[in-house]
């Protein structure tokens, strides 16, 4: 019988070890960058988990762990783009399906981008790619979402997105 993706996955025990890691730290960069650390080494079949942060009109890259990324993504444009724009996650089978894809890292093969929201304004995205197709299903992009309100409050998002 085939496993559901993400099905398998405890990400209540994740968001648990979220609190347990940035808890008592307030330095957003700190926390974004232990954050983006503990989805990678959790998570299995990963290549790329991180931030894209969304300053000064456009996303730019934040703490990551792979392969180095583009820098800047216009909303709208790619799947990071687009999870911002329209407020919802997007969760992508096939990279090579989804028209805009921005590639990257070429072994990257299925994603999934969870826009960060802080009183209903996007302040960022949250990105993981694998070089499995399929890699995400329904129950990731739930825990992914579960993430990132655990997240939220223990970043000083103000910061975050000052630009110089
Ligand atoms: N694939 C993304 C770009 C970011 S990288 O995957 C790290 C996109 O299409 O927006």
């Amino acid at each position: 019988m085939r496993t559901v993706p993400g099905e398998d996955f405890d990400y209540e025990e994740l968001a648990g070890e979220l609190v347990a890691l940035l808890g008592r730290e307030r330095d957003w960069l700190a926390n974004l960058a232990n954050a983006a650390a503990l989805l990678y080494d959790r998570l299995p079949d990963l290549n790329w988990a991180g931030f894209y942060l969304y300053r000064g009109g456009e996303l730019v890259v934040g703490p990551f762990q792979g392969k180095p990324a583009c820098t800047r993504i216009q909303p709208g444009r790619g799947v990071c783009g687009t999870a911002l724009l329209r407020r919802e996650t997007i969760v992508v089978p096939d990279v090579h399906q989804f028209p805009g894809h921005i590639a990257c890292d070429p072994a990257s093969r299925s994603e999934v981008v969870i826009p960060i929201l802080v009183n209903g304004k996007p302040v960022g995205v949250l990105d993981l790619d694998s070089p499995r197709r399929e890699r995400f299903g329904p129950a990731d992009a739930r825990g992914l979402e579960r993430f990132v309100e655990t997240l939220i409050p223990l970043v000083n998002w103000e910061r975050a997105l000052e630009c110089w």
